[in-house]
């Protein structure tokens, strides 16, 4: 099975990237992270990258002059390292067509929301606030809206009474974790494909993937 070469981009922790990590080690993804590129020094994530000997860079976002020119410093890093696919762990930042022209149809996101509902910051208050009774997370292709591109694959958790914040985020990082590295293997297979529509978004295909969820079966 051929393995397939990683660029992580990260803002926080890096629970994600430590997921993606421990799936590799316990042979269930055929993968490797060839660098960890963070927008924000200090990170958690880039000590998880460090202290594995993943080299990692930090390119701030607040020295480019537009997104654009930030994308392309990020592009340049990812290249660099020799990375196939693009894998946002984590990472708040909205990227262009300069990153996503770089690596078509090859940027992953994961979000902590059953899209299309709640896109953008602060998923799980979101939820709350709203009221749902399911919240979940969602790993999808990234296009150029915010957390808009074709889903690939959900979890669903449920929301409790006694549920804040806090709670919520974390239940939902479980599922996120699971989720995320799953879908890296399903790429690594080659079974993942984007189907075009007449009058309906992108369908994500997933060869010999009957039920692309968690949590609802
Ligand atoms: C995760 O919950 C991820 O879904 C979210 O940031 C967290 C990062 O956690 N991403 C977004 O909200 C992107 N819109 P981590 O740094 O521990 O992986």
């Amino acid at each position: 099975m051929a393995v397939i070469a990683l660029g992580v981009l990260v803002s926080g922790s890096g629970t994600n990237l430590q997921a993606i990590l421990d799936a590799i080690d316990a042979g269930k993804l055929d993968a490797k992270v060839a660098v960890v590129v963070s927008n924000v020094a200090g990170a958690g994530a880039l000590e998880r990258a460090t202290s594995r000997g993943i080299p990692t860079r930090v390119i701030d976002h607040r020295g480019f002059a537009d997104r654009a020119a930030f994308d392309a410093a990020l592009v340049a890093e990812l290249r660099a390292y020799g990375s196939q696919y693009v894998v946002l762990a984590g990472f708040m930042r909205i990227l262009t067509k300069t990153l996503l022209d770089a690596f078509p149809a090859r940027v992953v996101n994961v979000h902590p929301a059953l899209l299309p509902a709640f896109p953008g910051v602060d998923a799980q208050e979101q939820a709350l606030r709203y009221g749902v009774r399911i919240a979940g997370c969602s790993v999808h292709f990234v296009d150029a809206g915010t957390d808009t591109g074709p889903i690939i694959a959900q979890a669903a958790v449920p929301v409790l009474e006694t549920d804040d914040t806090a709670s919520l985020r974390s239940r939902i990082l479980e599922k996120e974790h699971e989720l995320l590295p799953r879908v890296l293997q399903w790429l690594a297979e080659g079974r993942v494909t984007v189907e075009a529509r007449e009058g309906a978004r992108p369908l994500v295909r997933i060869a010999g993937v009957a039920c692309a969820s968690l949590g609802t079966t």
